[in-house]
This record gives C-alpha cells, sequence and structure tokens, in this order.
C-alpha cells in the first residue's frame, strides 16, 4: 500500500466519471469525487453554516455548495467566493487495485 494510514473506501467503479459519493472515513464526513481515475476527497463541511457539501453541482473541478452557493476547488478545497469563510480540508486520495484510499489530514 502507498502509504500506511490510508484508509480503503470504495471500488472506483463505484463513483461514476464526474460524480462523487459521500461517506464517514475514520470517524469523518468526507466527500469523494472522481474524474476518470483520478480522485479528490474533501471533509463534507461547508464552514458557512457548517452543512454538506455532497450533492452540490460540479462543473471541471468547481463544487458549488448546494445550500448558498459557495465554491471550491475540489483539488484542494479552495474557497473560491462567498459565502463561506474559508477553505475545506482536503485529503490525500488515490487509486490501487480499482479501489479508492484516502488518507486523513488531521493538521
Ligand atoms: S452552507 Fe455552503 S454556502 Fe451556505
Amino acid at each position: 500500500m502507498a502509504n500506511e494510514n490510508a484508509h480503503k473506501t470504495v471500488a472506483l467503479e463505484d463513483i461514476g466519471d464526474g460524480g462523487m459519493v459521500d461517506l464517514i472515513v475514520a470517524d469523518r464526513p468526507i466527500v469523494i469525487f472522481r474524474r476518470g481515475d483520478e480522485v479528490y476527497a474533501l471533509d463534507d463541511n461547508c464552514d458557512h453554516t457548517d452543512s454538506p457539501l455532497a450533492g452540490g453541482a460540479v462543473c471541471e473541478y468547481i463544487l458549488t455548495c448546494p445550500w448558498h452557493g459557495a465554491e471550491f476547488d475540489i483539488r484542494t478545497g479552495k474557497n473560491l467566493c462567498p459565502p463561506a469563510f474559508g477553505p475545506t480540508p482536503s485529503h490525500e486520495a488515490f487509486v490501487k487495485d480499482g479501489n479508492v484510499y484516502v488518507v486523513i489530514n488531521d493538521t
């Protein structure tokens, strides 16, 4: 395994290309995005009202919060516009043997 702290989550094929899945990883709500064979993981939380990001519209690499429209870069968690106050924590995600792994970033 590439990282002994990596958590095995779902099969890549269980996430449609361009789609997302929300789940709990190490007791933490996470949303995983798929773009082809690439995957990205963010905390499933928008700090505007501490609401989940899962289900928001995604265009290319930009996620729009489903509640009030803040935008985030799914690759980094960077907040691109209000009303969110700041970035959403991002986590390393990778595919190995057809499965998606996430390394929780606790910093
Ligand atoms: S909860 Fe995300 S913009 Fe309001």
